[in-house]
């Protein structure tokens, strides 16, 4: 008989980059997880005419804007601060302006409330998602994509993650964002290279697959980068046909070296768990909400005889009910801070502290 459980609900708090969110998510005694609400305010346009986040902008945003979030979240979700049983924040890894405005919210709204606080890593907030949306059971592969951080990692358990790669200079997202802007594309570039791509030629410039072919499982995309300078720039000025077949030719390498880089993590997840009757990769982080990467990576999974888990694409962005979840799953796993009220906030924070950091790796820090 399933042991009898009571329900968790916890109000979960994200400001680590350019989202103000709030949520409130709850674990009913079915061992179902819910989102009773999800409030994520973009600060996109605060940004936009600097071509990316700038980080006092961004914890000044988050001073105005959580508090009517918080509100937000806890009306949609048709309960008061007395009704949850904790307050999960993320306490890193991000900017740190923001983090101490989310972190110091969480802290006073605890101590007036007399709750539970828990510190979370927003990293691990991505890694558990996909326990909140799809029934997966560990251990799993996650590929986690974003702007500030490019990685595979193995995930354990709560708490036990190792990191099998990351990337040696620039992240997956940012790679995109910084391609949108040398082509005058509006920000963020993610999903306007995308765009651009549809009606491109892929075949048009040949760019380098970085590290594809290598043993080693990390990512390189800081020579992708410079190629796509260099074939602009020899062409210029550019048509709208031009930048439609970079962003393409862009793309197609990206994928292409996220296949065979995947690949081989999935060979050796494989390896590391041959009785695994059911092994799963995830994706998550904002780049997951590529179409073309994700039909590669379910192409990937169906030749490799994996399942692919990709969490609905407002879930795989920055928001804060993966942050409540993640919190539902350390007070579960009885993994919170006896002291999280002297909690100072992280800008780095690596969920494998065991894996050594390799230069440079994102804009916004090596994040992990
Ligand atoms: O996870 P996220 O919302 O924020 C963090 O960076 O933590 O990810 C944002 C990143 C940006 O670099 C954005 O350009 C990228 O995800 N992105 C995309 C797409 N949508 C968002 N990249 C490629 N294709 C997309 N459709
Ligand atoms: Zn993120």
């Amino acid at each position: 008989m399933e042991p009898i459980r009571a329900m968790i609900r916890v109000l979960g708090i994200e400001t680590s980059c350019d989202e103000t969110a709030a949520a409130v998510v709850e674990r009913g005694a079915d061992g179902r997880a819910a989102i009773r609400s999800n409030v994520v305010l973009s600060q996109i346009e605060e940004h936009a005419a600097f071509g990316g986040v700038v980080p006092e902008i961004a914890a000044r945003a988050h001073v105005e804007a959580l508090d009517g979030v918080i509100e937000a979240a806890l009306d949609e979700a048709g309960v008061t601060l007395g009704d949850v049983d904790a307050i999960a924040a993320t306490a890193g890894p991000g900017l740190i302006g923001g983090l101490i405005v989310g972190l110091m919210t969480a802290k006073a709204l605890a101590q007036a409330a007399g709750k539970r606080l828990i510190a979370v890593n927003h990293l691990e907030g991505h890694a558990l998602t996909a326990r909140l949306t799809d029934d997966v059971a560990f251990p799993y592969l996650l590929l986690l994509v974003s702007g500030g951080h490019t990685q595979l990692l193995l995930v354990r358990g709560v708490g036990s993650y190792e990191r099998w790669a990351t990337t040696i200079d620039d992240a997956l997202g940012e790679a995109f964002d910084k391609t949108a802007k040398l082509l005058a594309l509006p920000y963020p570039g993610g999903p306007n290279v995308e765009k651009a791509a549809r009606e491109g030629d892929p075949k048009r410039f040949a760019l380098p697959r970085p590290l594809k072919g290598e043993a080693r499982l990390d990512f390189s995309f800081s020579g992708l980068k410079t190629a796509v300078r260099q074939a602009a720039s020899a062409i210029a000025p550019l048509s709208e046909k031009d930048v439609a077949d970079i962003c393409a030719s862009f793309q197609a390498a990206i994928v292409d070296t996220l296949q065979d880089r995947v690949g081989r993590g999935l060979s050796r997840f494989r390896q590391e768990f041959p009785d695994l009757g059911d092994p799963v990769l995830v994706i998550a982080g904002g780049v997951a909400a590529n179409t073309a990467i994700r039909q590669m990576l379910d192409g990937l999974c169906t030749r490799e005889g994996a399942r692919l888990v990709a969490p609905p694409i407002a879930l795989c962005t920055d928001n804060a009910a993966m942050i409540a979840y993640a919190g539902i799953e350390r007070l579960e796993a009885g993994m919170i801070d006896g002291d999280a009220m002297a909690l100072a906030p992280r800008a780095r924070w690596p969920l494998d502290a065991s894996a050594a950091s390799l230069i440079g790796s994102g804009r916004k820090g090596a994040k992990a």
